[in-house]
């Protein structure tokens, strides 16, 4: 092999490994959480869903008509992203004044319905927030959630596991999306954002509609 040739090479295996390494150590399961969805304009987020919440009871946008959303859909099994953006959402809630908090519903939409039924929902929720609605639902009825939300998701199975493996993680878009009393997207927060700079973020519209 001539020098140059090998120097190719080398390179070629340095891209590689560095994009392989990123998917491991970046965001552990989870897909594309930086990139933006502001490119797709507001009208395309969100719409109707029929889910079920963590008592057992159907839910549907027109539950939460005239209050504001606070979404967020991630799954239960998730080891680090998924808790930390509840926990923000969460403490950015009980930043707000009470007269604005009252008008914000928050809700958890898991994508992963397979492992988390009722029960899961109903012992995850309460961990973050005794206000949280958790909704899980069958495959075809959280798959068009999440597609109203351009939510993307998909399972993750580590090198050489099993696909009929149940220890599999989730890669899924991670943005918190502020929906409006009219059910119409308002605004998102991405992955990360301090819980003071969500309840500034919310305040803001709140405030002014
Ligand atoms: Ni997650």
């Amino acid at each position: 092999m001539q020098r140059r040739t090998l120097l190719v090479v080398v390179a070629i295996v340095l891209v590689l490994g560095i994009g392989f390494g990123y998917r491991l150590l970046g965001v552990g399961g989870h897909a594309p959480v930086s990139s933006a969805v502001t490119s797709t304009g507001t009208a395309s987020i969100g719409g109707s869903f029929e889910l079920i919440d963590q008592a057992g009871q159907t839910r549907t946008e027109q539950d939460f008509a005239g209050k504001y959303m606070l979404v967020y859909f991630g799954y239960t099994f998730c080891p680090d992203v998924c808790p930390t953006e509840l926990q923000a959402m969460s403490a950015g809630l009980d930043l707000l004044d009470a007269d604005v908090a009252q008008q914000v519903q928050p809700i958890f939409i898991t994508v992963d319905p397979e492992r988390d039924d009722v029960e899961a929902m109903a012992s995850y929720v309460p961990h973050f927030h005794d206000r949280l609605i958790g909704l899980t639902g069958t495959e075809a009825q959280t798959t068009a959630a999440a597609k109203a939300y351009r939510v993307y998701y998909a399972k993750a199975f580590d090198e050489g596991q099993a696909e009929d493996s149940d220890a599999y993680l989730m890669d899924h878009s991670s943005f918190i999306y502020l929906m409006g009393p009219d059910g119409q997207y308002v605004r998102h927060f991405n992955y990360g954002e301090t819980p003071e700079n969500i309840a500034a973020g919310i305040t803001k519209v709140v405030e002014n509609s």
